[in-house]
């Protein structure tokens, strides 16, 4: 079927996992600059040479070239963060780094030059170094202040040429890793469930502060949320997996309750009996809160299943959000349940809870692939990637004939960069192959893969050919 009009077919990535140039320009280090194992390593006192993030896929000098490859492939929508440590380098100076800014101008103006609309992510797992180490990220207050600054910069800044922001990337990773996602340094033991649900909701605060902001500077920006989504399935149709899938998925809910209706939702309160949480409020808090988002944009790479008691059967691998194995769904070569139907399922659960338009922000498949001569070019095979998005891509179809309002849909790292969860740069997602191996060698040379074409012929047929 074809997508309607308008339709914001694309791709994502994320200023740490593809930029590179980790001191240029002014840029200050933030907490993915000494995390070289990502979230499955330790931190470093310093950056050290094996973190592949410090180099990326080097969006920073091939922006030009990497849009121009988006742009022939059809793209409508281009979604990229912004490095919060390039625009305020330690967070917490009163002024922007002008050279910051101006490296984002230049990537904006290249995506409009294209007729390519751009949508930035205000922080991707991304927080100044300094502002961990000063307030251990979100954990305090203060760094509500320092967001809602460099949020304000930049919407002001960008506004004229950006219509739709979001706040925080998978703000409901916060939860699972206080490092990764609100730039908390303590080590996540030592950390009790009152730290982090503080932590969560001084980002929750932060974000409304920033959506408050957005629509007063300009009332035609569009700003939404964004959270990692897995639709939980029981393991059986016993009442207590049935409950005990349903208390799961309130996880994911608590966060897009407060963010979509400005409050959070009944259930909290007895989560945070059961973990022993008092929240501390602000005396603007909740007043804050209610400034709600124009949309809901999460990422979707798989469902989880979930049991009453867990410790009986195997689990899956998974990125963060992992679950029980499930018999009736294949897995991909890093053994992640492949569930197009999820996506369907969760578009339709989101649109009915909340009643907002939704956008898929990031969907996808991490291979380890190789370059191969085919007819003379160098490219790679990438079967496996085409199965995995047409199914996904016609999840989202059956999902829009439902009646649900998805505004696009865009691809996950649609040019290979370094993993989030493990910083890898051979767990690769693209339609574009990046010459880097895990050694850090390689020419940074880009090759088109086999989806490249797949994913122009989606766009160009507006969903009908897959
Ligand atoms: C999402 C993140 O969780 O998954 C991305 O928003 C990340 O930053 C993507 O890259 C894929 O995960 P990974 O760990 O395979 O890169």
């Amino acid at each position: 079927m074809r997508m309607p009009e308008g339709f914001l077919w694309g791709g994502a990535l994320a200023a740490n996992q593809c930029e590179g140039a980790w001191q240029e320009d002014g840029k200050g280090l933030s907490q993915q600059d000494v995390m070289p194992k990502g979230v499955r390593g330790p931190i470093t006192e310093e950056p050290t040479s094996d973190n592949l993030k410090l180099i990326g896929n080097d969006f920073y000098h091939r922006y030009s070239e990497d849009i121009g490859l988006l742009a022939e492939m059809g793209f409508k929508a281009f979604r990229f963060s912004i490095a919060w440590s390039r625009i305020f380098p330690l967070g917490t100076e009163e002024a922007p780094n002008e050279a910051g800014l101006q490296f984002y101008d230049k990537v904006i103006d290249t995506c409009l030059s294209y007729g390519i609309q751009p949508i930035i992510t205000l922080s991707h797992y991304e927080i100044p170094l300094a502002v961990c180490r000063c307030y251990d990220g979100f954990r305090s207050r203060e760094t509500i202040r320092l967001f809602r600054k460099f949020a304000g910069v930049c919407i002001r800044r960008y506004h004229d040429r950006v219509k739709m922001f979001l706040t925080f990337n998978e703000i409901n990773v916060t939860l699972l890793s206080p490092l990764l996602g609100a730039g908390v340094l303590t080590p996540k033991e030592n950390l009790t469930m009152q730290d982090r649900y503080q932590t969560a909701h001084h980002q929750l605060v932060a974000s409304a502060y920033a959506v408050m902001d957005a629509h007063k500077i300009d009332p035609t920006v569009k700003i939404g949320c964004m959270a990692a989504s897995a639709p939980r399935y029981p393991r059986t149709c016993a009442p207590e997996d049935v409950m005990a899938s349903m208390l799961s998925q309130h996880e994911l809910d608590y966060f897009i309750h407060v963010q979509a209706c400005g409050t959070y939702p009944y259930y909290a309160q007895k989560l945070w009996r059961d973990h022993d949480v008092k929240l501390v409020w602000g005396e603007e808090d909740a007043e804050v809160l209610k400034n709600t988002v124009d949309f809901i944009s999460f990422s979707y790479y798989n469902s989880k299943v979930v049991a009453k008691d867990e410790s009986q059967y195997d689990t899956s691998a998974g990125n963060l959000l992992r679950g029980l194995r499930n018999p009736y769904v294949e897995y991909t070569q890093y053994d992640y349940p492949i569930d197009p139907e999820g996506l369907r399922y969760i578009l339709n659960y989101l649109y009915d809870h909340f009643g907002k338009p939704l956008l898929i922000a990031e969907n996808g498949i991490g291979q380890q692939e190789t370059l191969k001569e085919v007819n003379g070019v160098l490219t790679v095979e990438d079967d496996d990637r085409i199965n995995y998005l047409s199914k996904h891509i016609k999840a989202v179809e059956e999902a829009v004939e439902d009646g649900v309002d998805v505004l696009g849909y865009l691809a996950w790292g649609p040019i290979d960069c370094v993993s989030a969860a493990s910083a890898e740069i051979t767990k690769r997602y693209g339609f574009v192959y990046v010459d880097r191996q895990q050694d850090g060698s390689g020419s940074l040379k880009r090759y088109r893969k086999k989806s490249f074409e797949w994913y122009r012929k989606v766009i160009a047929s507006n969903g009908e050919s897959l």
